[in-house]
């Protein structure tokens, strides 16, 4: 599933707590010694957002601790307890941008600017329908995402999920928004977590 930062919305103030609190000793070394620690710090914490929303998917009442999910940037890979997750990261001068899933292959994602006065949310929204739609027939009926609520969970409601007349389609969908940016990915049902 993903994540996304805007590297121009972060502020650096606290950091050296912030790293601490997030990142286990190993991943603080290595973020220290990097060429470019914020940005190290920035897609180590994209991973394991982006692998928390898998975990949320297999184990729904996971309480969501950083510093159990191992980064290793090296070997494109995030582990926790048992798992071994794929891990696609992009690093541009705007933007960390994390894929996490069982398998990535197949994945897609997408990464834009939300539109002037749209809220990450929405413009979230916007691009996965893009996606979806473009592997459907032409005329298909829209796509909607939704959120069903799920008491209990962090926000009240349960991850996203894509319907094609009022039916899942075999799919799973993740969103992200931060600052000036908005993503989605979509994984084929082969390799989806549910
Ligand atoms: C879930 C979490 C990783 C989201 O990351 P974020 O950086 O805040 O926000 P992002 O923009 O990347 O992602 C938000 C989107 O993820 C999706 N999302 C929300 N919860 C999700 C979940 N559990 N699994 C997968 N996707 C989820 C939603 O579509 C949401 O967008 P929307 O609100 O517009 O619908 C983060 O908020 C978090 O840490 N939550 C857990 C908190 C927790 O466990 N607290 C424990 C004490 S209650």
């Amino acid at each position: 599933m993903i994540d996304l930062a805007d590297l121009e919305a972060i502020g650096g103030a606290g950091r050296a707590r912030f790293v601490a609190r997030v990142c286990d000793e190993r991943e603080q070394e290595l973020i220290a010694l990097a060429p470019d620690p914020h940005l190290a710090l920035w897609s180590h914490f994209a991973a394991k957002e982006a692998a928390f929303k898998v975990v949320a998917k297999l184990r729904p009442d996971t309480i969501f601790a950083h510093r159990l999910f191992h980064v290793d940037l090296t070997a494109d890979l995030v582990l926790w307890t048992e798992f071994a997750f794929d891990l696609r990261l992009a690093v541009t001068p705007d933007y960390v941008h994390a894929v996490v899933a069982i398998v990535t292959d197949g994945c897609r994602s997408t990464v834009a600017a939300c539109a002037a006065g749209e809220s990450g949310s929405s413009a979230a929204r916007r691009l996965l329908c893009g996606l979806l739609a473009s592997s459907q027939a032409p005329g298909t009926e829209p796509i909607t995402i939704v959120r069903d609520p799920s008491p209990g969970s962090w926000d009240g409601f349960a991850p996203p999920r894509a319907l094609l007349a009022g039916k899942r389609l075999p799919v799973d969908v993740s969103l992200s928004h931060h600052g000036r940016f908005a993503a989605c990915a979509v994984v084929p049902a082969t390799a989806a977590e549910t």
